[in-house]
């Protein structure tokens, strides 16, 4: 097993939702943190939480739609650190809605945050990880990179993308002891997007807790993992369904009640 003992982590998305709580169990395992959201306040707020743990905690406000501040927050964490063993690519927007209606910006931001800075975030750290040859990039996608989300199609282009993107540099970097794994989580109950909805999902999705992710983020690291889905429903099968026939696919999701479901979540 993997020790995460004086590992240096960077987690985005650290200010609300899952971040803090994946943060939290990196930090009972011994792991020095930096979390990273655009509102410093927040950050503070959870940072004097994790700080009573004795691991080094460090927040850096930054907007990672914007380059220049994704080189900050990297170039703050190797101040304090000194070097980066785990990223963790978390901080993610669910723009929701009929795509026709939604504004073009929405659209660009929701590329930006859920895509490109992964990609961006990944691209600043991974010559000094290929140089240590060793390191790990987390990526925290969703079910709907899975299955297409109808109202958050934008959403799930974003998540298949970042998976499907993880699983191409893995395999194009095996063997330089840098990892590449990728979490899918399902809707999660208590803390988050889907939380703040207030609706219970449909029976054929089911939920998952934080503390669940948290543990596969703890998984792929200790473990090895490449990919967990994290669901209390077996959606591998309704997955391989989709990959055998489309068609099929999508009537299991209207018989579902899955699309008036997603529908009802954007008030239509
Ligand atoms: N919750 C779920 O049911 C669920 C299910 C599947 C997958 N996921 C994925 O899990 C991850 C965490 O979701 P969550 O539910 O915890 O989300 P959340 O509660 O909405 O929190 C989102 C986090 O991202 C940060 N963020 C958003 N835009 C940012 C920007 N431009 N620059 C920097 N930070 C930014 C937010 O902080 P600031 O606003 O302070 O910047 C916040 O810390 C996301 O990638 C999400 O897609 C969630």
């Amino acid at each position: 097993m993997i020790e995460l003992k004086n590992k240096n982590v960077i987690i985005t998305g650290g200010s609300r939702g899952i971040g803090p709580v994946i943060a939290e169990s990196l930090i009972i395992n011994g792991a020095n943190v930096a979390i990273s959201a655009r509102s410093e306040s927040a950050l503070q707020n959870v940072a004097g939480h994790l700080s009573k743990t004795g691991s080094k905690v460090l927040t850096v406000a930054v907007d990672l739609n914007i380059q220049s501040q994704r080189e900050l927050l990297v170039d703050s964490v190797l101040k304090e650190f000194g070097t980066i063993d785990i990223l963790i690519n978390n901080a993610g927007l669910e723009t929701e809605g009929a795509y026709a209606e939604l504004p073009w910006t929405a659209i660009q931001e929701t590329v930006e945050v859920n895509l490109l800075a992964p990609m961006a975030l990944t691209r600043l750290i991974l010559p000094l990880m290929l140089m240590n040859k060793s390191g790990h990039i987390i990526n925290i996608a969703s079910i709907a990179a899975k299955s297409g989300a109808p109202y958050a199609a934008v959403y799930s282009g974003t998540k298949a993308g970042l998976a499907e993107w993880t699983r191409g540099l893995r395999l194009e970097l095996a063997g330089t002891g840098v990892r590449f794994s990728t979490i899918f989580p399902g809707y999660v109950t208590e803390v988050g997007m889907f939380a703040r909805f207030g609706k219970k999902s449909p029976w054929i999705i089911g939920s998952c807790s934080p503390n669940q992710v948290a543990k596969a983020v703890l998984n792929v690291i200790q473990k090895r993992k490449i990919e967990i889905i994290v669901n209390s429903r077996p959606l591998r099968y309704s997955f391989i369904i989709n990959e055998l026939s489309p068609k099929l696919g999508d009537w299991l999701m209207h018989i579902s009640k899955a699309v008036d479901f997603q529908r009802r979540k954007i008030g239509k």
